[in-house]
């Protein structure tokens, strides 16, 4: 019997990363479905905690776990996180694991674990204290104020005036967010987004934001270039991150400040169309092999 892999994610029809996934791991031998985290039941009985499909358990030998969703009730967040912790207790080897992905969702949790590993991060404030922030503005000059878990640049926006940071968090703290708030880095234009999968450098881009953004996401308009003379330190920053994370595999946002590199963030889950176009190397191969070798292991 070939081994049962699943890609796990929010949407209800895969997306690209998800799809691509699926034609690897079919290509490699093994059976490859994608499955919605809201399908997948949690059933407690007599014989103990168990995850199930319509009563079906849901026993398969692998898991790409590429996503728990994002806009949605801290509930759902919790049966789902519970529903996947069950799934890797019982033995299933998950990419990323579970713990790792968690991590990189907390934009806060990632800063802060790189720092206390000696990594550089750009000065932050995660507070729920508006007078705080307030003032945290007010020293900080130009700060960028984000959604704690990661957006694709949306709903990210850059402030150098405290009032109106003043008004954008107390907004936030109205709708019941917490306030990210984040020194601006200066920087040229651009980025480096570098992927790491299992503790090597798989590939590098350097995305290239329109003139005069900051934003250097893809969605945002950025466009992926090749690396070339990128320093050995920004891929050692890159693997050191990912491995801070205990992830698997990993998409580093590294940004090169005045003062040196700043890790913006780290992408449990990145997608990856224009990496793949850039680097004419597609990440699910790899990711697949590693799978397999796990799955061996
Ligand atoms: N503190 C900052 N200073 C300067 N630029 C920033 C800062 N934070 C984010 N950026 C820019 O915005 C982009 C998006 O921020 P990021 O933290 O990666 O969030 P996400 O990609 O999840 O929206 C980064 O790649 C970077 O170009
Ligand atoms: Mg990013």
């Amino acid at each position: 019997m070939p081994n049962s892999v699943v890609i796990i994610g929010d949407s209800p029809i895969p997306d690209r990363p998800s799809r691509d996934l699926i034609i690897y791991a079919r290509d490699s031998g093994l059976n490859a479905m994608y499955v919605p985290i809201s399908r997948i039941s949690v059933k407690v009985d007599k014989d103990g905690p168990l995850t199930v499909i319509r009563d079906r358990p849901f026993k398969v030998d692998g898991v790409f776990l590429r996503s728990l969703g994002v806009l949605i009730d801290v509930e759902t967040f919790f049966r789902r996180t519970i529903t996947m912790r069950l799934i890797e207790e019982s033995g299933t080897v998950v990419i990323n694991p579970l713990d790792g992905l968690l991590r990189t969702r907390n934009k806060l949790e990632t800063t802060v674990i790189l720092k206390s590993k000696g990594l550089p991060v750009p000065d932050t404030i995660g507070t729920e204290d508006i007078l705080y922030a307030y003032e945290m503005a007010k020293s900080m000059k130009d700060v960028v104020i984000k959604p704690l878990q990661g957006s694709r640049g949306y709903g990210a926006v850059k402030v150098s005036d405290a009032d109106i940071a003043f008004q954008i968090m107390r907004t936030l703290l109205t709708f019941k967010k917490p306030i990210y708030l984040q020194k601006y880095i200066e920087k040229p234009n651009r980025d480096i987004r570098v992927m790491v999968i299992d503790g090597e450098v798989f590939g590098c881009m350097i995305r290239v934001a329109p003139l005069g953004q900051w934003k250097t996401n893809v969605a945002q308009g950025a466009v992926g270039k090749p690396c070339t003379n990128i320093d050995k330190t920004v891929m050692e920053l890159a693997v050191k991150s990912v491995e801070a994370l205990d992830l698997i595999y990993g998409g580093v946002d590294i940004g090169e400040g005045k003062d040196g590199y700043v890790i913006f963030e780290v992408n449990g889950s990145p997608d990856w169309a224009e990496l793949t176009a850039v680097t004419g190397r597609n990440p699910a191969k790899a990711l697949v092999l590693s799978m397999m070798r796990r799955l061996k292991a």
